[in-house]
């Protein structure tokens, strides 16, 4: 594996690949675990050549305190990469990503407007904008993304399809521990007593799924937020549900054919995101 640390390295590297393969390009931002390497396996079965990217984006951070803490593992990222049949993992500095600010403000056809949007002002442009810059660097055939992440992937399909790339969004399921509680990078900033806690989230998740059979959906988000808020250590931002395909949120039933649940907790001041499938 070669581990590219600067935009030539990674341009030396990216054209010693051999043209006609498949590349298939998964971007992270580190702080590795199985749920990434989940999306590494993705692509290395379906692809000739894999490449991992490694980048605390900047522009995608609303809240300084976040970007600062986030946590930084190259090393060890690097090991798990090597280990999992990864060709390139390209480190960039910022400076390769943004010679200059990127002030660029993509259409995201709307499907930033609830959920993590409005909570995290310009986020989802942050993403378009790393993410776009890293597929002009890297032309990947496939890209490889987490439902964990339901709305991102949703705008980076959109934005793929709306600018034209020829790129191929591959949405791959959220894995989680044991307990439930989806694998995430913050999960390691949890105290003991909030780690204990914070499955507890995904089993009130389940129970929507039992009670969107009987409650209408006001119902079904007041009693989710109840059990939730029940527990001593988590705190509910929003529970939202939502047409998995438009993302706007529902108010009956019969206003989408696919619903998904989506939600934002805190386990102070480490802030948890997770979503379910209704139908
Ligand atoms: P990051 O949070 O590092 O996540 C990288 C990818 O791993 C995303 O597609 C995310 O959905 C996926 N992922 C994280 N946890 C997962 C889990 N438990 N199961 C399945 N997939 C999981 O998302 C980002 O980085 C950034 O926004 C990025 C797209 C790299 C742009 O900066």
């Amino acid at each position: 594996m070669i581990v590219a640390k600067t935009l030539e390295e990674f341009i030396q590297a990216r054209q010693a690949l051999p043209h006609q393969e498949s590349i298939g390009f998964v971007p992270t931002m580190g702080a590795l675990h199985q749920g990434h390497i989940s999306l590494v396996e993705h692509s290395v079965a379906k692809c000739s050549h894999t490449i991992v990217s490694i980048f605390v984006n900047p522009t995608q951070f609303n809240n300084p305190q976040d970007l600062a803490t986030y946590p930084r593992t190259l090393e060890a990222d690097c090991a798990l990469l090597e280990k999992s049949g990864v060709d390139i993992a390209f480190a960039p500095r910022v400076i390769d990503i943004y010679p200059t600010p990127d002030n660029r403000v993509f259409d995201l056809g709307g499907l930033d407007s609830y959920g993590e949007g409005p909570r995290r002002p310009g986020h989802f442009n942050g993403v378009a904008q790393v993410v776009t810059r890293l597929f002009d660097i890297v032309k990947p055939q496939h890209a490889f993304f987490g439902e964990k992440d339901f709305q991102q992937v949703a705008i980076i399909k959109y934005f793929t399809r709306n600018l034209n790339y020829p790129i191929e969004i591959v949405q791959c399921p959220i894995l989680r521990e044991d307990d439930g509680l989806a694998k995430s990078s913050r999960n390691t900033l949890l105290t003991p007593a909030q780690r204990e806690a914070a499955p507890h989230i995904y089993k009130c998740l389940k129970k929507a799924v039992e009670y969107a059979a009987t409650m209408s959906p006001a119902e079904v988000i007041a009693a989710v937020t109840g059990e939730i808020d029940a527990n001593p250590e988590l705190e509910t931002e929003y529970i939202e549900l939502v047409d998995a395909d438009t993302l706007r949120p529902i108010a009956a039933w019969s206003d989408a054919e696919n619903v998904q649940l989506w939600c934002a907790v805190y386990a102070r001041p480490v802030r948890l995101i997770d979503n379910i499938k209704i139908r």
